[in-house]
Protein backbone atom coordinates (compact mmCIF):
# COMPACT_ATOMS: atom_id res chain seq x y z
CA UNK A 1 0.00 0.00 0.00
CA UNK A 2 1.40 3.41 -0.78
CA UNK A 3 1.63 6.01 1.94
CA UNK A 4 1.46 9.36 2.24
CA UNK A 5 4.40 10.50 4.25
CA UNK A 6 3.68 11.23 7.77
CA UNK A 7 2.70 14.60 9.34
CA UNK A 8 5.18 16.86 10.76
CA UNK A 9 5.25 17.62 14.21
CA UNK A 10 2.43 20.22 14.81
CA UNK A 11 0.99 19.82 11.25
CA UNK A 12 -2.42 18.43 11.89
CA UNK A 13 -4.41 15.63 10.40
CA UNK A 14 -2.46 13.57 7.62
CA UNK A 15 -4.65 13.14 4.68
CA UNK A 16 -6.77 10.01 4.02
CA UNK A 17 -4.53 7.01 2.12
CA UNK A 18 -4.47 7.23 -1.76
CA UNK A 19 -5.33 3.70 -2.07
CA UNK A 20 -8.07 3.79 0.16
CA UNK A 21 -9.33 6.42 -1.40
CA UNK A 22 -9.31 4.80 -4.94
CA UNK A 23 -10.09 1.16 -3.56
CA UNK A 24 -13.27 2.90 -2.11
CA UNK A 25 -13.61 5.02 -5.84
CA UNK A 26 -12.94 1.34 -7.15
CA UNK A 27 -16.30 -0.10 -5.18
CA UNK A 28 -18.74 3.03 -6.17
CA UNK A 29 -17.65 3.34 -9.88
CA UNK A 30 -18.33 -0.80 -10.26
CA UNK A 31 -22.09 -0.08 -8.12
CA UNK A 32 -22.96 2.45 -10.66
CA UNK A 33 -25.17 0.42 -12.79
CA UNK A 34 -26.08 3.50 -15.16
CA UNK A 35 -24.86 6.43 -16.68
CA UNK A 36 -26.35 8.52 -14.74
CA UNK A 37 -25.61 6.68 -11.56
CA UNK A 38 -21.57 6.87 -13.21
CA UNK A 39 -22.33 10.69 -13.60
CA UNK A 40 -23.32 10.44 -10.19
CA UNK A 41 -19.85 8.78 -8.66
CA UNK A 42 -18.11 10.98 -11.08
CA UNK A 43 -19.29 14.15 -9.06
CA UNK A 44 -18.54 12.42 -5.92
CA UNK A 45 -15.45 11.06 -6.71
CA UNK A 46 -13.56 14.09 -8.31
CA UNK A 47 -16.23 16.63 -7.00
CA UNK A 48 -15.42 19.78 -5.19
CA UNK A 49 -16.36 17.79 -2.08
CA UNK A 50 -14.90 14.76 -2.95
CA UNK A 51 -12.91 12.85 -0.33
CA UNK A 52 -9.49 13.48 -3.17
CA UNK A 53 -10.15 17.25 -3.36
CA UNK A 54 -10.38 16.87 0.82
CA UNK A 55 -6.62 15.56 0.59
CA UNK A 56 -5.53 17.49 -1.57
CA UNK A 57 -6.61 20.33 0.90
CA UNK A 58 -4.82 18.58 3.63
CA UNK A 59 -1.60 18.34 1.83
CA UNK A 60 -1.51 22.15 2.80
CA UNK A 61 -0.91 20.87 6.41
CA UNK A 62 2.07 18.98 5.66
CA UNK A 63 5.56 19.23 5.89
CA UNK A 64 7.15 21.30 2.92
CA UNK A 65 9.34 18.63 2.05
CA UNK A 66 6.40 15.93 2.07
CA UNK A 67 4.45 17.91 -0.06
CA UNK A 68 5.58 17.02 -3.46
CA UNK A 69 5.34 13.69 -2.92
CA UNK A 70 1.98 13.32 -1.25
CA UNK A 71 0.53 15.67 -4.39
CA UNK A 72 2.14 13.20 -6.75
CA UNK A 73 0.60 10.47 -4.84
CA UNK A 74 -2.85 12.28 -5.12
CA UNK A 75 -2.51 12.81 -8.55
CA UNK A 76 -1.44 8.96 -9.15
CA UNK A 77 -4.69 8.85 -7.43
CA UNK A 78 -6.58 11.18 -9.22
CA UNK A 79 -5.86 10.06 -12.55
CA UNK A 80 -6.41 5.86 -11.32
CA UNK A 81 -10.15 6.71 -10.42
CA UNK A 82 -10.21 8.36 -13.65
CA UNK A 83 -9.03 5.40 -15.55
CA UNK A 84 -11.83 3.69 -13.75
CA UNK A 85 -14.97 5.46 -14.23
CA UNK A 86 -13.92 6.07 -18.18
CA UNK A 87 -13.63 2.01 -18.22
CA UNK A 88 -16.81 1.86 -16.74
CA UNK A 89 -18.44 4.72 -18.69
CA UNK A 90 -17.33 2.39 -21.51
CA UNK A 91 -18.54 -0.54 -20.48
CA UNK A 92 -22.16 1.26 -19.90
CA UNK A 93 -22.06 2.98 -22.96
CA UNK A 94 -21.79 -0.45 -24.81
CA UNK A 95 -24.20 -2.22 -22.43
CA UNK A 96 -26.62 0.47 -23.49
CA UNK A 97 -25.68 0.15 -26.77
CA UNK A 98 -26.62 -3.36 -26.92
CA UNK A 99 -29.87 -3.07 -25.33
CA UNK A 100 -31.11 -0.07 -27.62
CA UNK A 101 -30.15 -2.31 -30.42
CA UNK A 102 -31.82 -5.49 -28.78
CA UNK A 103 -35.06 -3.64 -28.42
CA UNK A 104 -35.19 -2.12 -31.85
CA UNK A 105 -34.11 -4.76 -34.01
CA UNK A 106 -36.46 -5.96 -36.88
CA UNK A 107 -37.04 -9.63 -36.78
CA UNK A 108 -37.37 -10.26 -40.19
CA UNK A 109 -38.18 -13.85 -39.20
CA UNK A 110 -41.44 -12.81 -38.02
CA UNK A 111 -43.08 -11.90 -41.30
CA UNK A 112 -41.57 -13.86 -44.15
CA UNK A 113 -43.30 -17.30 -44.39
CA UNK A 114 -41.74 -20.21 -45.24
CA UNK A 115 -40.70 -20.84 -48.84
CA UNK A 116 -43.00 -22.25 -50.94
CA UNK A 117 -42.44 -25.70 -52.27
CA UNK A 118 -42.81 -25.30 -56.41
CA UNK A 119 -44.13 -27.93 -58.43
CA UNK A 120 -44.15 -28.88 -62.24
CA UNK A 121 -46.84 -27.61 -64.61
CA UNK A 122 -49.62 -29.18 -65.30
CA UNK A 123 -48.56 -30.39 -69.00
CA UNK A 124 -45.12 -32.04 -67.61
CA UNK A 125 -46.99 -33.46 -65.04
CA UNK A 126 -49.72 -34.82 -67.66
CA UNK A 127 -46.60 -35.88 -69.95
CA UNK A 128 -45.26 -38.10 -67.26
CA UNK A 129 -48.68 -39.55 -66.15
CA UNK A 130 -49.09 -40.68 -69.94
CA UNK A 131 -45.19 -42.30 -70.44
CA UNK A 132 -45.96 -43.83 -66.84
CA UNK A 133 -49.47 -45.32 -68.47
CA UNK A 134 -47.23 -46.27 -71.23
CA UNK A 135 -44.32 -47.74 -69.82
CA UNK A 136 -47.12 -49.44 -67.39
CA UNK A 137 -48.49 -51.02 -70.95
CA UNK A 138 -44.97 -52.72 -72.15
CA UNK A 139 -43.91 -49.13 -74.59
CA UNK A 140 -40.54 -47.36 -74.45
CA UNK A 141 -40.05 -43.55 -74.52
CA UNK A 142 -37.86 -41.82 -77.18
CA UNK A 143 -37.70 -38.36 -78.57
CA UNK A 144 -36.75 -36.59 -81.60
CA UNK A 145 -35.92 -32.81 -82.33
CA UNK A 146 -38.47 -30.03 -81.88
CA UNK A 147 -36.69 -28.55 -85.58
CA UNK A 148 -37.50 -30.82 -88.45
CA UNK A 149 -36.45 -31.02 -91.76
CA UNK A 150 -39.45 -31.20 -94.31
CA UNK A 151 -38.64 -34.38 -95.29
CA UNK A 152 -38.79 -35.82 -91.65
CA UNK A 153 -42.27 -33.81 -90.87
CA UNK A 154 -43.96 -34.28 -94.23
CA UNK A 155 -42.92 -36.18 -96.96
CA UNK A 156 -41.84 -39.56 -95.72
CA UNK A 157 -45.18 -39.39 -93.91
CA UNK A 158 -46.62 -39.33 -97.51
CA UNK A 159 -46.79 -36.13 -97.82
CA UNK A 160 -44.88 -35.16 -101.18
CA UNK A 161 -44.49 -31.52 -101.55
CA UNK A 162 -47.59 -29.80 -102.83
CA UNK A 163 -49.59 -32.80 -101.28
CA UNK A 164 -53.25 -30.98 -100.46
CA UNK A 165 -52.63 -32.86 -96.60
CA UNK A 166 -49.97 -30.37 -95.61
CA UNK A 167 -52.63 -27.76 -95.38
CA UNK A 168 -54.19 -29.52 -92.41
CA UNK A 169 -50.81 -28.27 -90.34
CA UNK A 170 -50.52 -24.19 -90.06
CA UNK A 171 -46.36 -24.53 -90.28
CA UNK A 172 -43.92 -22.36 -89.33
CA UNK A 173 -40.80 -22.48 -91.15
CA UNK A 174 -37.03 -21.52 -90.08
CA UNK A 175 -34.78 -19.61 -92.10
CA UNK A 176 -32.88 -22.21 -92.43
CA UNK A 177 -31.02 -23.63 -96.23
CA UNK A 178 -33.52 -23.61 -98.67
CA UNK A 179 -36.75 -21.68 -98.07
CA UNK A 180 -39.48 -24.26 -96.43
CA UNK A 181 -36.75 -26.85 -96.06
CA UNK A 182 -36.39 -26.65 -92.00
CA UNK A 183 -39.82 -26.09 -89.70
CA UNK A 184 -41.08 -26.18 -85.80
CA UNK A 185 -41.98 -29.81 -85.93
CA UNK A 186 -46.23 -29.89 -86.70
CA UNK A 187 -46.11 -32.87 -84.53
CA UNK A 188 -44.09 -35.55 -83.63
CA UNK A 189 -45.60 -38.15 -86.03
CA UNK A 190 -41.57 -37.39 -87.59
CA UNK A 191 -40.05 -39.19 -84.80
CA UNK A 192 -41.55 -41.98 -85.73
CA UNK A 193 -39.78 -42.28 -89.18
CA UNK A 194 -36.76 -41.77 -86.77
CA UNK A 195 -37.02 -44.37 -84.86
CA UNK A 196 -38.05 -47.07 -87.77
CA UNK A 197 -34.94 -45.91 -89.35
CA UNK A 198 -32.83 -46.51 -86.13
CA UNK A 199 -34.17 -49.26 -85.18
CA UNK A 200 -35.68 -52.68 -86.22
CA UNK A 201 -38.64 -54.38 -85.68
CA UNK A 202 -40.58 -55.20 -83.15
CA UNK A 203 -41.07 -51.67 -82.09
CA UNK A 204 -43.25 -50.51 -79.12
CA UNK A 205 -42.61 -46.82 -78.41
CA UNK A 206 -44.30 -43.27 -77.67
CA UNK A 207 -42.77 -40.37 -78.29
CA UNK A 208 -43.85 -37.28 -76.45
CA UNK A 209 -42.68 -33.84 -77.00
CA UNK A 210 -43.53 -30.39 -78.10
CA UNK A 211 -45.63 -29.24 -81.58
CA UNK A 212 -45.90 -25.75 -83.29
CA UNK A 213 -48.36 -24.39 -85.26
CA UNK A 214 -49.31 -20.81 -86.88
CA UNK A 215 -53.33 -22.45 -85.05
CA UNK A 216 -55.05 -19.02 -83.70
CA UNK A 217 -55.13 -19.62 -79.78
CA UNK A 218 -58.91 -20.56 -78.54
CA UNK A 219 -60.39 -23.45 -75.83
CA UNK A 220 -58.97 -25.91 -77.48
CA UNK A 221 -55.69 -24.07 -78.84
CA UNK A 222 -52.50 -22.86 -78.48
CA UNK A 223 -49.49 -22.24 -80.88
CA UNK A 224 -46.70 -24.59 -78.83
CA UNK A 225 -48.32 -27.42 -77.20
CA UNK A 226 -47.03 -31.02 -77.07
CA UNK A 227 -48.12 -34.43 -78.19
CA UNK A 228 -47.35 -38.00 -77.42
CA UNK A 229 -46.82 -39.78 -80.38
CA UNK A 230 -47.07 -44.16 -80.72
CA UNK A 231 -45.68 -46.53 -82.60
CA UNK A 232 -46.38 -50.67 -82.81
CA UNK A 233 -44.48 -51.95 -85.78
CA UNK A 234 -44.54 -55.84 -85.99
CA UNK A 235 -45.71 -58.84 -87.40
CA UNK A 236 -49.90 -59.39 -87.91
CA UNK A 237 -50.78 -56.12 -86.00
CA UNK A 238 -54.37 -55.27 -86.83
CA UNK A 239 -56.73 -52.44 -85.84
CA UNK A 240 -58.29 -54.59 -83.06
CA UNK A 241 -55.07 -54.00 -81.10
CA UNK A 242 -55.01 -49.98 -82.00
CA UNK A 243 -59.10 -50.19 -80.78
CA UNK A 244 -57.51 -51.95 -77.65
CA UNK A 245 -54.56 -50.57 -76.87
CA UNK A 246 -56.37 -47.11 -76.76
CA UNK A 247 -59.27 -48.59 -74.73
CA UNK A 248 -56.86 -49.73 -71.88
CA UNK A 249 -55.37 -46.23 -72.19
CA UNK A 250 -58.50 -44.39 -71.54
CA UNK A 251 -59.26 -47.13 -68.95
CA UNK A 252 -55.93 -46.23 -67.10
CA UNK A 253 -55.88 -42.31 -67.65
CA UNK A 254 -58.95 -41.11 -67.23
CA UNK A 255 -60.81 -43.89 -65.47
CA UNK A 256 -64.15 -46.05 -66.32
CA UNK A 257 -66.20 -43.22 -66.59
CA UNK A 258 -65.12 -42.05 -69.11
CA UNK A 259 -66.38 -42.79 -72.39
CA UNK A 260 -64.26 -42.97 -75.96
CA UNK A 261 -65.10 -43.43 -79.23
CA UNK A 262 -62.77 -43.71 -82.60
CA UNK A 263 -64.20 -41.74 -85.27
CA UNK A 264 -63.14 -42.67 -89.26
CA UNK A 265 -60.96 -39.85 -90.22
CA UNK A 266 -57.96 -38.92 -92.78
CA UNK A 267 -54.19 -39.07 -92.21
CA UNK A 268 -52.20 -39.58 -94.99
CA UNK A 269 -49.72 -41.91 -93.07
CA UNK A 270 -51.92 -43.98 -91.25
CA UNK A 271 -54.84 -46.24 -93.41
CA UNK A 272 -57.52 -46.74 -92.21
CA UNK A 273 -57.60 -44.00 -89.86
CA UNK A 274 -59.78 -42.62 -87.12
CA UNK A 275 -59.54 -39.91 -84.71
CA UNK A 276 -60.05 -40.94 -81.00
CA UNK A 277 -62.84 -38.48 -79.11
CA UNK A 278 -63.97 -38.43 -75.15
CA UNK A 279 -66.97 -37.15 -73.61
CA UNK A 280 -66.64 -33.70 -72.90
CA UNK A 281 -65.46 -33.72 -69.26
CA UNK A 282 -66.55 -29.92 -69.05
CA UNK A 283 -70.14 -30.40 -69.69
CA UNK A 284 -70.26 -34.28 -69.41
CA UNK A 285 -71.47 -34.79 -73.03
CA UNK A 286 -74.25 -32.14 -72.92
CA UNK A 287 -72.37 -29.16 -75.26
CA UNK A 288 -70.07 -26.46 -74.11
CA UNK A 289 -68.29 -23.74 -75.51
CA UNK A 290 -65.37 -25.89 -75.05
CA UNK A 291 -66.55 -28.78 -76.70
CA UNK A 292 -68.05 -26.41 -79.74
CA UNK A 293 -71.30 -27.61 -78.37
CA UNK A 294 -70.84 -31.65 -79.79
CA UNK A 295 -70.26 -32.79 -76.09
CA UNK A 296 -67.04 -34.59 -77.70
CA UNK A 297 -63.48 -33.58 -77.44
CA UNK A 298 -60.60 -34.95 -79.74
CA UNK A 299 -57.98 -35.72 -78.42
CA UNK A 300 -55.69 -37.49 -81.02
CA UNK A 301 -55.91 -39.26 -84.26
CA UNK A 302 -54.54 -43.05 -84.96
CA UNK A 303 -54.65 -45.57 -87.35
CA UNK A 304 -52.48 -48.69 -89.15
CA UNK A 305 -49.13 -47.29 -90.59
CA UNK A 306 -49.85 -46.72 -94.21
CA UNK A 307 -47.61 -49.12 -96.20
CA UNK A 308 -45.93 -45.93 -98.14
CA UNK A 309 -44.64 -45.07 -94.50
CA UNK A 310 -43.05 -48.06 -94.35
CA UNK A 311 -41.18 -48.63 -97.99
CA UNK A 312 -39.91 -44.83 -96.54
CA UNK A 313 -38.37 -46.03 -94.15
CA UNK A 314 -36.75 -49.42 -95.90
CA UNK A 315 -39.35 -51.80 -94.23
CA UNK A 316 -41.00 -53.97 -96.04
CA UNK A 317 -45.07 -53.61 -96.14
CA UNK A 318 -45.56 -57.27 -96.93
CA UNK A 319 -43.48 -57.97 -94.59
CA UNK A 320 -44.12 -55.45 -91.14
CA UNK A 321 -47.52 -53.93 -89.84
CA UNK A 322 -48.63 -51.71 -87.08
CA UNK A 323 -50.27 -48.69 -86.10
CA UNK A 324 -49.90 -45.60 -84.86
CA UNK A 325 -51.46 -42.49 -82.85
CA UNK A 326 -50.75 -39.06 -81.45
CA UNK A 327 -52.30 -37.51 -78.96
CA UNK A 328 -52.44 -33.91 -77.57
CA UNK A 329 -50.89 -33.93 -74.13
CA UNK A 330 -52.43 -30.34 -72.98
CA UNK A 331 -55.69 -31.29 -74.40
CA UNK A 332 -55.58 -34.79 -72.09
CA UNK A 333 -54.98 -32.15 -69.32
CA UNK A 334 -57.22 -29.99 -69.97
CA UNK A 335 -59.91 -33.20 -69.75
CA UNK A 336 -58.84 -34.90 -66.81
CA UNK A 337 -58.40 -31.64 -65.12
CA UNK A 338 -61.68 -30.30 -66.75
CA UNK A 339 -59.91 -27.13 -67.62
CA UNK A 340 -62.81 -24.72 -69.85
CA UNK A 341 -60.16 -22.93 -71.70
CA UNK A 342 -56.56 -24.03 -72.40
CA UNK A 343 -55.11 -20.80 -72.40
CA UNK A 344 -54.38 -20.58 -68.70
CA UNK A 345 -51.79 -23.28 -69.58
CA UNK A 346 -49.64 -21.10 -71.09
CA UNK A 347 -51.25 -17.44 -68.94
CA UNK A 348 -48.60 -19.12 -65.88
CA UNK A 349 -50.89 -17.18 -63.59
CA UNK A 350 -50.52 -18.68 -60.07
CA UNK A 351 -53.89 -18.31 -58.69
CA UNK A 352 -54.74 -20.94 -61.38
CA UNK A 353 -51.68 -22.65 -61.45
CA UNK A 354 -51.59 -23.35 -57.19
CA UNK A 355 -55.09 -25.02 -58.44
CA UNK A 356 -54.23 -27.49 -60.97
C1 LIG B 1 -51.75 -35.13 -85.87
O1 LIG B 1 -50.97 -34.27 -85.47
C2 LIG B 1 -51.27 -36.45 -86.29
N1 LIG B 1 -49.87 -36.47 -86.38
C3 LIG B 1 -51.79 -37.50 -85.30
C4 LIG B 1 -51.60 -38.91 -85.76
C5 LIG B 1 -50.47 -39.63 -85.35
C6 LIG B 1 -52.50 -39.53 -86.63
C7 LIG B 1 -50.28 -40.92 -85.77
C8 LIG B 1 -52.32 -40.82 -87.05
C9 LIG B 1 -51.21 -41.50 -86.59
P1 LIG B 1 -53.86 -33.67 -85.38
O2 LIG B 1 -53.45 -32.49 -86.16
O3 LIG B 1 -55.31 -33.99 -85.40
O4 LIG B 1 -53.06 -34.97 -85.77
O5 LIG B 1 -53.39 -33.45 -83.87
C10 LIG B 1 -53.51 -34.47 -82.93
C11 LIG B 1 -53.89 -33.90 -81.58
O6 LIG B 1 -52.96 -32.90 -81.20
C12 LIG B 1 -55.22 -33.16 -81.55
O7 LIG B 1 -56.30 -34.07 -81.45
C13 LIG B 1 -55.09 -32.33 -80.34
O8 LIG B 1 -55.30 -33.10 -79.17
C14 LIG B 1 -53.63 -31.94 -80.40
N2 LIG B 1 -53.49 -30.62 -81.03
C15 LIG B 1 -53.40 -30.33 -82.33
N3 LIG B 1 -53.27 -29.00 -82.51
C16 LIG B 1 -53.28 -28.43 -81.29
C17 LIG B 1 -53.18 -27.09 -80.79
N4 LIG B 1 -53.00 -26.06 -81.60
N5 LIG B 1 -53.24 -26.89 -79.46
C18 LIG B 1 -53.38 -27.92 -78.63
N6 LIG B 1 -53.47 -29.21 -79.00
C19 LIG B 1 -53.42 -29.47 -80.33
Amino acid sequence: MTRLPATGPGEGASPPDPDALVAAAAAQVAASASLAELDDAQSALLGKRSALVAARQAIARLDPAARPQAGQLLNDARGRIEALLADRRQELHGAARASRLDADRLDLTEIISPPQRGRLHLVQRTRDELEDVFVGMGFVVAEGPEAETDWYNFEALHMPPAHPARGMWDTLYLELGEPETVLLRTHTSPVQIRLMQSQAPPIFAVMPGKCYRRDTPDARHIPTFHQIEGLVVDRGISFADLAGTIDTFTGAYFGPDIHARLRPAYFPFTEPSAEYEITCTICKGAGCRTCSQTGWIELGGCGMVDPAVFSAVGLDPEEWTGFAFGFGIDRCAQMRHEIPDMRVLLENDVRVLRQI
